[in-house]
């Protein structure tokens, strides 16, 4: 007996089981979403996936008795059109790499931001939370010549530092804030975010993430010459993680460039070693736990119980633009892990929201947080901002080749659109 008597069976099996669903909140009310578990179920009820997790397929029927068909993309109450992507899927994802991962962004409707200008170039940004403590960080801005308020730039904010001529010359604006200030690389808990977060278990990730957003505010608020309606956000290495998760958390970021990002960014849980080193999810908790929430401890030595990899966080942020930046001299943060299994993973996703250019990648020669990055990526930072077409395949792996696609099984049964 082949293998296709088995796959109807499971198919009859499917459909006469009954799915619950619930309608979820949101502009389409004909939709049924598959419900979000709650609690969030532990390691143990989470089945082992040696392969990336389907993305396509809810929480709710991630479960230990289906690994096989999960891993294959067989799995029962998947996720059939793009309107219950966007409408149930991306927000249970969200949902579930806050709980597992990120810790639970706080609302901003809950916060009052106050900002200032002053010397022309500072901005001088003021939260106050809902308990009534106020945070207080600046950030500096530089614009490109001829930025006026009417005719703003687009701008990039940064977390670290970049390369900035070349996209100053580009008529794009650049902003960076003091993220040692909104929460310091440790666990020392102060900074303008824990001020007012602190008892929360929220990994500095999502702080630093926070102090994206709170920057863009400040712009919105003070800063004419620049458009807040195109913005990218960056960093390199943990502060790439840092700008992957600004990426996420907030749907006015048009671009997301996380830079060399590693693990709790771009690169996979699964899969770590492929460059010969690796970042995995023990040696970051371990290194640097406060990065992430305590929820995701509990995963430790059982990584391949996350119902979720890097690709998952990619596809949450379509259909807005993610470009990604890889040197191939860079083996601790697996950047051909991120190259041959995330990136393409991913843009399955993409391409079957429609979207397969919104999503990107660089794969350039140099090694860890090389500046060079900043130009190799340019080209398609002016594409999403100006619409200015490029040459540059920012779909090629390089050296790194072709996808491997035994990665992602479920890829080759992607439902009908
Ligand atoms: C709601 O979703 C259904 C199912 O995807 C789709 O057929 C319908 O056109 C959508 N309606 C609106 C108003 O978007
Ligand atoms: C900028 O502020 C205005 C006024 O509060 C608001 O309506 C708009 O959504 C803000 N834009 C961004 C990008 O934050």
């Amino acid at each position: 007996m082949g293998p296709l008597p088995y796959i109807l069976i499971a198919a009859a099996l499917g459909s006469a089981a009954a799915i619950p669903l619930e309608p979820r909140q949101g502009s389409n009310s004909t939709i049924q979403c598959a419900p979000v578990p709650s609690p969030f179920p532990s390691w143990q009820q989470l089945p082992q996936q040696s392969t990336l997790p389907d993305p396509f397929l809810p929480l709710k029927y991630t479960t230990p008795d289906n690994a096989r068909d999960a891993m294959a993309g067989r799995g029962q109450g998947r996720v059939q059109t793009r309107d219950e992507w966007y409408q149930c899927r991306q927000p249970e994802i969200v949902q579930m790499l806050q709980e597992y991962q990120y810790g639970y962004y706080p609302d901003p409707s809950e916060e009052k931001v106050a900002a200032t200008r002053s010397g022309g170039n500072t901005l001088n940004i003021e939260v106050t939370g809902p308990g009534g403590k106020t945070g207080r960080f600046k950030a500096t801005i530089t614009l490109p010549s001829g930025a006026s308020p009417a005719k703003p730039a687009p701008v990039v904010i940064n977390i670290g530092g970049m390369q900035n001529q070349p996209y100053l010359s580009a008529g794009i604006a650049i902003a960076q804030f003091d993220y040692t200030s909104v929460a310091p690389d440790s666990n020392a808990k102060t900074g303008a975010f824990w001020i007012i977060y602190k008892g929360r278990d929220i990994g500095v990730l999502t702080a630093w993430a926070w102090g994206f957003h709170r920057t863009l505010d400040a712009i919105n608020m003070t800063v004419p010459e620049i458009d807040a309606t195109r913005v990218g956000v960056t960093g390199c290495s943990r502060l790439g993680k840092a700008a992957l998760a600004a990426g996420l958390f907030d749907k006015r970021i048009t671009l997301t460039m996380p830079m060399s990002s590693g693990v709790q960014g771009l690169g996979p849980y699964r899969y770590y070693s492929m460059s010969g080193q690796g970042e995995n999810l023990e040696n970051s908790k371990q290194g640097a736990g406060w990065w992430t929430n305590s929820r995701l401890g509990t995963f430790v030595n059982h990584a391949e119980n996350l119902p979720y990899d890097a690709h998952t966080i990619a596809a949450a942020i379509a259909p807005r633009a993610l470009v990604m930046d890889q040197g191939t001299g860079d083996q601790f943060v697996n950047s051909k892990g991120t190259a041959v299994v995330i990136y393409p993973a991913a843009k399955v996703v993409y391409d079957w929201l429609g979207v397969g250019d919104k999503i990107a990648i660089s794969v350039r020669g140099g090694g860890h947080c090389d500046m060079s990055g900043f130009t190799s990526i340019l080209p398609y930072v002016q594409k999403i901002f100006f619409g200015t077409p490029t040459t540059k395949d920012f779909n090629s792996l390089g050296s790194y080749g072709s996808p491997v696609s035994t990665a992602f099984p479920w890829a080759t049964a992607v439902p009908k659109a």
